[in-house]
């Protein structure tokens, strides 16, 4: 709100309009906190916080869980001028089959998801095999936020905030060998923590696999944040992919080990169905899925029952920097 001064024409604005209400009213306890003499430590908390939020940029954090913020990534195509999918959708609609097969059921169940200590262990066709601890894969490359959509098999999209490196960092660390044509993403499967593993539905661990250029491309994202913060459980903690030009469901989460390989691997859907869910997976508005049309999705958030459906694009936007691995290949038949 503006306020008019009578004598001049000229306006000013309020400092709680200047600056935000929130960082405004940090500002006033710590005024507080001056005359009680405990200033020192709780400007250094409070300074760190507000650089966190400036390298976050614009993405307001939800501030649930410990901060991870970003800088803006630089990747072509990793910014969409999409609106954000809303924190409390992408946390609370879900796939993730080892906290049960409904949408609601990981965000009700993956509480018991320990990810703490983790371990992702490198291993196959490398020079350089290793087993790195959650903190020391976290520290090998400069966080980025990027925006990416995520488009499922079933026909739904978000649009996210996520925080990582591109996946390119840790396999040079790891120095592959010429032999080395596939990656095999192992995740998580632990009966105690997850509810579901065990059931019928899939083939545990949840298993996915890219090809080598797939995996080396910029845009391949190994994620440990979303919204400024680390990754909630149901959206696969400590450490997931996301592999935006393709279904959803290349994108592993809760991952504890990458295996280079000379074929491709087995993955848990292709096992499940593999004249419904092909190796490559790519998103592609022309070719169906044998039970539905792949021609359209809902924008999740922004639905009404009634809403429109949006047009699928092909390689779910991100063309003109993916085409070109699959020149010359017929995707009806690759798919
Ligand atoms: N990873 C594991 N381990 N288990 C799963 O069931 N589901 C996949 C993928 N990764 C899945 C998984 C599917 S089908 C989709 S659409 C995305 O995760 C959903 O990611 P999100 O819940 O963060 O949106």
């Amino acid at each position: 709100m503006l306020i008019k001064t009578n004598s001049n024409d000229f306006s000013h604005a309020l400092t709680s309009e200047i600056t935000s209400q929130r960082v405004y009213a940090g500002r006033r306890d710590l005024v507080k906190l001056m005359a009680t003499g405990v200033a020192g430590a709780a400007l250094a908390s409070w300074a760190s916080r507000e650089a966190h939020a400036q390298v976050a940029g614009a993405t307001p954090r939800p501030g649930k869980l410990t901060a991870l913020p970003g800088a803006k990534s630089g990747v072509a195509g990793a910014i969409t001028m999409d609106k954000l999918t809303e924190y409390k959708d992408a946390s609370s609609y879900n796939n993730f089959y080892e906290f049960g097969t409904d949408k609601a059921d990981p965000a009700k169940n993956a509480h018991t998801l320990k990810t703490s200590p983790w371990t992702v262990e490198i291993e196959g066709l490398v020079k350089k095999p290793a087993k790195y601890a959650l903190e020391d894969l976290l520290k090998l490359s400069a966080q980025e936020e990027r925006i990416y959509r995520l488009r499922c098999v079933e026909g739904w999209s978000m649009v996210i905030p996520w925080v990582g490196y591109s996946l390119s960092e840790l396999i040079k660390k790891v120095e592959p060998l010429s032999s080395a044509k596939y990656l095999e993403f192992v995740t998580q499967a632990d009966p105690k923590t997850m509810p579901f593993v065990g059931s019928r539905v899939l083939d545990w661990p949840y298993v996915e696999g890219l090809r080598m250029d797939e995996a080396m491309h910029p845009l391949t994202l190994l994620t440990f944040g979303m919204y400024g913060e680390v990754l909630p459980n149901q959206n696969g903690a400590p450490v997931r992919l996301v592999v935006p030009w393709k279904y959803g469901f290349k994108s592993g989460k809760s991952l504890v080990k990458i295996r280079f390989t000379d074929k491709p691997p087995a993955t848990a859907w292709n096992k499940a169905a593999a004249n419904e869910y092909g190796f490559f997976s790519n998103v592609n508005p022309e070719v169906d899925h044998p039970r539905w049309s792949q021609a359209t999705e809902r924008r999740i958030g922004e639905d009404g029952l009634f809403a429109k459906k949006r047009k699928t694009l092909m390689f779910n936007g991100y063309e003109a920097q993916v085409g070109q691995l699959y020149a010359g290949m017929d995707l009806k038949k690759f798919f």
